[in-house]
């Protein structure tokens, strides 16, 4: 794809991040790291609070190598970076002087509706609403709103300080003025931008999943062990994670509401073979073991 760049780009000024887990904090910390002016927006003061602590670890270990032995030096980078960070459990309010909103919240399409459908009365013409979703149609969050010309996809990965990519998603309405300004603000970024069509998974997820998928059914077919399936991609497909340290450290939670989506619905996927919905996943899911952040799931990590 051509990435030209935009008079709406340079505009940007201040953004607004919606969902400050995960995700939306790492998509906070890199915004502020560039410079931009940042509100962090989420439901509680409390959820605000894991997410300023998500940044500062994150910072620290960005710190850490800039500045290697001078403390004072990483502190003040530390501070400098938390100066662009607002925070508010106001997302109208935050919208209303943003020039870009990224939206992070979790992964249900009418919360996602009710909240854009809010926003697009309460900020100003011009801003640019994007979503992170990783398998929600685009088109179907945007269509709450009455700017879909103004509305696109822009989905990081995790860790979102570490990974250099972005995908941008256009709808069929997303115009070419908010295309390139999401291009130029994801190069801003240091990140590299490609861009997809508004289509299940879009690039990454698309390929990636229904790898997981296959590496699950593989042991249970018996045939390897998930150790030996992890050892093989790493070693012989040069992967920095195996698959299921992969469906750890993205959350089984995560996979299989993303694969429970396509199947029983997702445009085009449904009932496809490829991402049919894992009894081993789903039972782990059932049992809490949801990967690295609950402390278990294919892996023990207690
Ligand atoms: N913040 C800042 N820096 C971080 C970080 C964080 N949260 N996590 C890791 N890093 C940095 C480290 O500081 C280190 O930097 P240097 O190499 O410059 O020293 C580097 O990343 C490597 O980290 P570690 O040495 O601690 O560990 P590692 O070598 O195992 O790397 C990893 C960790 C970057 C996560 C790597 O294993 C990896 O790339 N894994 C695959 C991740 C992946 O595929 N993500 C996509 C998931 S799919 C998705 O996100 C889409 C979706 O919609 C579900
Ligand atoms: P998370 O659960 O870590 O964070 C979601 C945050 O949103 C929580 O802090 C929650 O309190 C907040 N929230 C929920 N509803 C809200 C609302 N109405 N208003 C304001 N805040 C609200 O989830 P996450 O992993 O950061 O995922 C966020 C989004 O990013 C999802 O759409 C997900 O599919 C997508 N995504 C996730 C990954 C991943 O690997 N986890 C990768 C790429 C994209």
């Amino acid at each position: 794809a051509a990435f030209s760049t935009s008079s709406a780009a340079a505009a940007i000024k201040n953004v607004t991040v919606v969902g400050g887990g995960l995700m939306g904090a790492g998509i906070v910390q890199v915004a502020a790291q560039s410079g931009y002016k940042v509100t962090m927006v989420d439901v509680s003061p409390d959820s605000l609070d894991k997410g300023r602590k998500i940044i500062s670890s994150s910072l620290a270990r960005v710190a850490k190598k800039k500045h290697a032995d001078d403390q004072a030096a990483q502190k003040a980078f530390v501070d400098k970076v938390f100066d662009n960070i607002a925070t508010s459990t106001d997302a109208a309010a935050a919208a209303a002087s943003a020039d870009l909103v990224i939206e992070a919240i979790v992964e249900n399409l009418a919360t996602k509706q009710k909240l854009f459908a809010a926003l697009d009365t309460a900020a100003p013409a011009h801003t640019i609403f994007a979503s992170n979703t990783s398998s929600l149609p685009i088109g179907d969050i945007a269509s709450a709103t009455k700017r879909g010309d103004r509305f696109g996809g822009l989905h990081f990965f995790n860790p979102v300080p570490q990974m250099k990519l972005v995908e941008i998603i256009r709808t069929k309405d997303t115009s070419d003025s908010t295309f390139a300004a999401l291009t130029d603000f994801t190069k801003a970024l240091s990140k590299s931008p490609v861009s997809c069509k508004d289509t299940p998974g879009f690039i990454v997820n698309r390929l990636l999943v229904p790898y997981m998928l296959e590496a699950v059914r593989l042991v249970e077919r018996g045939e390897a062990t998930k150790e030996d399936v992890d050892l093989a991609m790493k070693l012989g497909a040069g992967y920095p994670m195996g698959p299921f340290e992969l469906m750890d450290y993205v959350g089984l939670d995560t996979v299989k509401f993303i694969t429970d989506g396509w199947y029983e619905g997702g445009v085009g996927l449904k009932g496809e073979k490829l991402v049919e919905p894992s009894e081993t996943i789903n039972e782990l899911v059932k049992n809490k073991a949801l990967g690295r952040k609950s402390g278990k799931g294919f892996y023990d990590y207690s």
